[in-house]
């Protein structure tokens, strides 16, 4: 059952990355929510043109704005990757993801690297991840991508920190849900950057999982 699963989600996988080239090739327009991590759909395509900006966005950010790009992980198949600044934090090819909540900050200032983590949230201790986020610099991004489970773990005191790093959807994620965020601590209003999917059984693109979400775009360096 469960190798027919992943068999599954190989094909899909396979099916939507030769659709998203045949479309792209011939339609030239770029699909933004089923597109998937560019190293996935390999290096044979011809790739310089659109990585000449900063995380392969179409358009550059301008000046005091940083390039990002997350997407979440596949199913339980194919792990988060998060670029910023057109540099690759954390991804699988790094070999520094893992399932649960994968965690980066960055100086919301320069932009700088500050620390990656990853919190299993389905068999890790919760507590691991409160006194994380409870110890978020003043000043810090906070980069957030979901893998497999990012909810069982969950508690109350871990949703309201996230909520006062800015999150809508921390307060309901649960299962297998899909979730990117960009926040940081005392945000005033809720960050414009965060996409979520409810795990679903009528509505999952995978069996047992929501479709990946991916997220770009340009974040203004602080202060907001
Ligand atoms: C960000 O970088 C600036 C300049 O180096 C520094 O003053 C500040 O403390 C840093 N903030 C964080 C959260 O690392």
């Amino acid at each position: 059952m469960r190798v027919s699963g992943v068999f599954r989600i190989l094909a899909l996988i396979f099916a939507t990355v030769t659709t998203w080239i045949i479309v792209r090739n011939h339609m030239g327009f770029s699909m933004k929510t089923i597109r998937l991590p560019r190293w996935l759909a390999g290096s044979s395509t011809k790739e310089t043109q659109v990585m000449k900006h900063k995380c392969g966005l179409i358009k550059p950010c301008s000046a005091n704005y940083f390039a990002f790009k997350i997407g979440s992980g596949a199913a339980n198949v194919v792990g988060p990757t998060m670029c910023f600044e057109n540099h690759i934090i954390m991804s699988p090819v790094k070999n520094n993801v893992g399932r649960g909540l994968n965690i980066a900050l960055v100086n919301g200032t320069t932009g700088a690297v500050l620390s990656q983590n990853t919190f299993d949230m389905y068999s890790g201790d919760i507590k691991h991840l409160v006194k994380f986020l409870k110890e978020i610099p003043e000043g810090a991004l906070v980069l957030v991508a979901s893998y497999d489970d990012p909810g069982t773990k969950m508690n109350d005191e871990a949703r309201k920190l996230f909520a006062n790093l800015g999150s809508s959807y921390a307060k309901q994620l649960g299962f297998r849900d899909s979730w990117v965020f960009i926040g940081a601590k005392n945000l005033r209003n809720k960050s414009p950057f965060e996409q979520f999917l409810k795990n679903n059984p009528k509505t999952n693109k995978y069996e047992g999982w929501p479709e990946l979400l991916e997220m770009e775009g340009c974040v203004p360096a602080r202060p907001f």
